[in-house]
């Protein structure tokens, strides 16, 4: 894929510095060699808090498509690994071993309004494949990319031998990891001593297992299809430069949702032929800021959610394989087999899948654990774009009618 080229999709526009950077970025990339030196997405980071985890783990299982395969226990953080297919992204859930931990990524969480309800529970950040850690520090340092070091952090799961982090960005407050390593090989990975289940944790998630496939939906739900982070107005534009510094992905473009005040950003993977190898990376932020829209007193919940929780990652995707269970939809089936489940969903199923290619999407209610809500999608009739402007609008609504600011249980 050329990406000197490329024309980026979608009516959202951008400033001339983003046009102009865009493309040294590109070009640096390639002159620095981070193209050739870090690959696909090999895992994803998910922190909750003490006493969460093996709940989170049974959810995710009755959810979606991620299984309990191995744990470790570091000198701060009991670490739970999880696998769907094997060429899909791994995922890490964190939990701390005290009710009373408290690192950076703690008091950010602090600082807001409903994320200090859970002040350890955040998405944390990706981990790429790349050849050599230490080529990868070598290349992004000089481009002011910091990355962890000993000592940097409470956590010392982000500055492993093979496993290296960012710091949090200013503007996503996501990391980035980049491991050297099988991402498999959790020895070399150096996570901590091995940790096993007890009866009752291992029977609840059996339990969710046996639910999940009594529900018929075990086969349905694929890999993560995207990952959607929100971030304030101003930071849109250096949000996506800087991601596209750090991970080899282009911007596949942006739609504007005049009627949300908001944008929503897609970065992709360009050199693979299924995206749940490599998930997308989404980025949405208001038009304008909170005040400015004032003005016109637009819904805003984009920047309403960031104002709540601080930029954050607000939802993962998984793709539901496109195809019918008798008369309906896979993704519809799927939506009220996990309603039956007791999973609740923020309003109904959006998008159209008739006889034309288009999208159906829906979001779930935040989860108790994570705080990240759970998007299902289905691609009907080999869909080739990305998103559709229409579905964006309507589930940007759900999600914003669904938060609650609520001084009383925030502040009591
Ligand atoms: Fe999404």
């Amino acid at each position: 894929m050329d990406l000197s080229s490329y024309t980026p999709m979608g009516d959202k526009e951008n400033s001339p510095f983003f046009d102009e950077y865009i493309q040294r970025i590109y070009e640096r990339r390639h002159e620095c060699g981070l193209d050739d030196i870090v690959g696909d997405m090999r895992g994803v980071v998910v922190s909750v808090e003490n006493g969460d985890a093996v709940n989170y783990l049974a959810e995710l299982t009755a959810m979606g498509p991620y299984r309990f395969v191995d744990a470790r226990v570091s000198s701060t953080h009991r670490i739970y690994f999880l696998q769907s297919r094997p060429e899909f992204p791994r995922l890490f859930v964190l939990e701390p071993l005290s009710g009373e931990y408290e690192d950076r990524m703690t008091q950010w969480n602090l600082m807001y309004p409903l994320s200090a309800r859970k002040p350890n529970a955040r998405y944390v950040g990706e981990i790429y494949a790349a050849d050599s850690l230490a080529a990868v520090r070598e290349a992004l340092e000089p481009q002011s990319i910091r990355f962890v070091y000993d000592g940097d952090s409470q956590n010392n799961l982000f500055s492993r031998e093979h496993l290296g982090f960012t710091f949090l960005s200013d503007y996503t407050y996501n990391r980035v990891g980049y491991t050297d390593v099988d991402i498999d090989d959790l020895e070399a990975l150096q996570l901590g001593d091995p940790l096993g289940l007890d009866a009752d944790e291992q029977g609840k998630l059996e339990r969710a297992a046996a639910l999940q496939a009594e529900h018929g939906i075990s086969d349905l739900v694929l890999g993560l299809d995207h990952m959607a982070t929100r971030i304030l107005a101003g930071d849109r534009e250096s949000a996506i430069l800087e991601y596209l510094t750090m991970v080899p992905y282009y911007f596949w473009g942006a739609y504007n949702i005049v009627e949300m005040n908001s944008s929503t950003n897609v970065t992709r993977h360009p050199d693979i032929d299924d995206d749940k190898k490599s998930p997308a990376r989404v980025f949405t932020a208001n038009n304008t800021p909170a005040f400015a829209n004032s003005f016109e007193n637009l819904p805003m919940p984009t920047e309403d959610f960031v104002r709540n929780f601080g930029r954050r990652m607000h939802h993962m995707a998984y793709a539901v394989i496109d195809g019918h269970v008798a008369a309906e939809k896979n993704v519809d089936y799927v939506v009220r087999q996990l309603s039956d489940m007791g999973t609740p969903f923020l309003a109904d199923v959006v998008g159209e899948c008739k006889d034309d290619p288009n999208l159906k999407q829906i979001f779930s209610k935040s989860s108790p654990y994570s705080m990240l809500i759970t998007e299902y999608i289905e691609r009907c009739h080999h869909y080739e774009g990305f998103f559709t402007r229409d579905n964006v609008a309507s589930l940007t609504a759900a999600a914003g009618a669904d938060e609650r600011y609520d001084h009383g249980q925030v502040f009591d």
